[in-house]
C-alpha cells in the first residue's frame, strides 16, 4: 500500500472504535455502571457511564465492524481494507468496539479519582481514553493484526493519521450531539 491509502485505512479501519463512543451518547440513559456507589467519597464512574450507553455504544461499533467486514469483502480486500479472515476478524471487530467502551469508562474512573467531576474536561484524556481502551484490547486478542496495520512499514501512517483525526472528529461530534440537545457541554 502507498503511505496515503495505508493512512485512509488506519482511519476506516478504526470505525468500530470510533463509533462507539457517540453511539453511547445517543443510547445513554436509566441505570449507571456503578449503581451509584462512591469510593471514598467520590463517585466510582459517575452518572455519565450508564449500561445502556455502555452496550449499546459497543454494539453500535460491532454492527458498523460487520458492515466493514462485508465492505472489504465484497471488494476482495480483506488483508489491506478488513479484518484479515473469519473469525479472527469478528475477534478484531469485537476488541476494537468493547476495547473502546471499556477505555470510556476506565476514563471516568480515572477522571473521578482526580476529583473532576462528570462532563468537566479532562484534555488528552477525554480525546484519547477510548483509544487506549481499543488498542490495548486489540493488542492482547488480536496483536499481529495490529501490527501490520498501523506499525510495520507503511502502516505506520495509518496510526498517525488516525492519532490527529481522534481529537478532531471527538469535538465535531461533540458539537453536533450540543447542537441536538443531547449533551450539556459542546466538548
Ligand atoms: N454515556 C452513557 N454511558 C456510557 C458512556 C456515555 O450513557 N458508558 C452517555 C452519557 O449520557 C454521557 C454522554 O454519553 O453524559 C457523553 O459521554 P462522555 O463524554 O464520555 O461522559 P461525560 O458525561 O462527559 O462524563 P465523564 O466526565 O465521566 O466523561
Ligand atoms: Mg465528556
Amino acid at each position: 500500500m502507498t503511505p496515503l491509502e495505508a493512512a485512509l485505512a488506519g482511519v476506516w479501519l478504526m470505525i468500530p472504535a470510533l463509533v462507539p463512543n457517540s453511539a453511547a451518547v445517543l443510547f445513554g440513559g436509566g441505570k449507571p455502571m456503578d449503581f451509584g456507589r462512591s469510593w471514598r467519597g467520590k463517585r466510582v464512574l459517575g452518572d455519565g457511564k450508564t449500561w445502556r450507553g455502555f452496550f449499546g455504544g459497543a454494539a453500535s461499533g460491532v454492527v458498523l465492524g460487520l458492515v466493514l467486514m462485508g465492505v472489504a469483502e465484497l471488494l476482495d480486500a480483506q488483508d489491506d481494507w478488513g479484518y484479515g479472515s473469519w473469525p479472527s476478524s469478528l475477534c478484531v471487530v469485537l476488541s476494537l468496539a468493547f476495547g473502546s467502551m471499556l477505555g470510556d469508562s476506565a476514563g471516568s474512573l480515572i477522571k473521578r479519582r482526580l476529583d473532576i467531576s462528570r462532563g468537566k474536561k479532562a484534555p488528552v484524556l477525554d480525546q484519547y481514553n477510548f483509544v487506549l481502551g481499543a488498542v490495548v484490547m486489540v493488542l492482547v486478542f488480536q496483536p499481529g493484526w495490529f501490527l501490520d496495520h498501523y506499525i510495520e512499514g507503511n502502516s505506520i501512517y495509518g496510526l498517525i493519521l488516525f492519532l490527529v483525526v481522534v481529537p478532531l472528529l471527538h469535538r465535531g461530534v461533540n458539537i453536533i450531539g450540543y447542537k441536538l440537545g443531547k449533551k450539556d457541554v459542546p466538548w
